[in-house]
């Protein structure tokens, strides 16, 4: 199991130690949430502060977009080359041609679904796409509780995606911890974000290797 910690939960006061230890303490991705006070009711950071995050983090950013305006923002981030960016499908008129430009900055595209959103929706973009992330919460906030539907949710995609023989990955966000960890895991997760549960752990190595077991 491959794990994005998520920065939401760290303590933005002391961001670059922040970085620098979830880093040291084996993650394989830094999760970077961006809302814009429209899409979710919540706002956090720009790229003025992302670019100070790339320069620090040892590890690829996975930049989650909660955004209304989803072009505008790619454009604003892509210059910082994270590994992915992900928009989220519910505020996309044109999922499949603002995937193809976060392809064509050579960045991995991923499309996000919102709790109640089916994964039929993204049955023909399965194969543009480098990665699928599946809310295990309500987008906005750090520190919910997981959504268990997000079992059969992963289960039908990866079914999906394996039917294709594609290489595409699943990951889960929102309210993850090392008991769930497990049956995401069989249920056919590539990779999970965890914000309260790494953030709020007295050693980040420990909660990360809890849950990459
Ligand atoms: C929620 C964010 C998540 C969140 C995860 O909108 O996308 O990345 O910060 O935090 P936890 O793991 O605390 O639910
Ligand atoms: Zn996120």
């Amino acid at each position: 199991m491959m794990v994005a910690p998520s920065i939401l939960s760290a303590d933005f006061g002391r961001l670059n130690d922040e970085i620098k230890a979830i880093c040291e303490a084996g993650c394989d991705f830094v999760h970077v949430d961006v809302m814009d006070g429209h899409f979710v009711p919540n706002m956090t950071i720009g790229p003025v502060v992302v670019s100070a995050v790339a320069k620090v983090a040892t590890k690829p950013l996975d930049i989650h977009l909660m955004v209304e305006n989803n072009t505008f923002f790619v454009e604003l981030f892509a210059p910082l080359k994270p590994e992915f960016i992900s928009f989220h499908i519910e505020e996309e008129k044109h999922p499949h041609r603002l995937i193809q430009k976060i392809k064509s900055y050579g960045i991995g595209a991923a499309v996000v679904l919102n709790p109640h959103t089916p994964p039929s929706l993204v049955e023909y973009l399965l194969e543009d796409l480098d990665m699928v992330l599946l809310m295990s919460v309500n987008p906005g906030f750090g520190g919910q509780k997981f959504i268990s539907s997000v079992y059969q949710k992963a289960k039908k995609l990866r079914e999906m995606i394996d039917a294709r023989g594609l290489k595409t990955l699943i990951e889960v966000d929102g309210g993850v911890n090392d008991t769930n960890v497990k049956e995401l895991k069989s249920a056919g997760v590539d990779m999970v974000v965890a914000g309260n549960y790494v953030f709020g752990s007295s050693s980040y190595k420990d909660a990360i290797s809890s849950l990459k077991q």
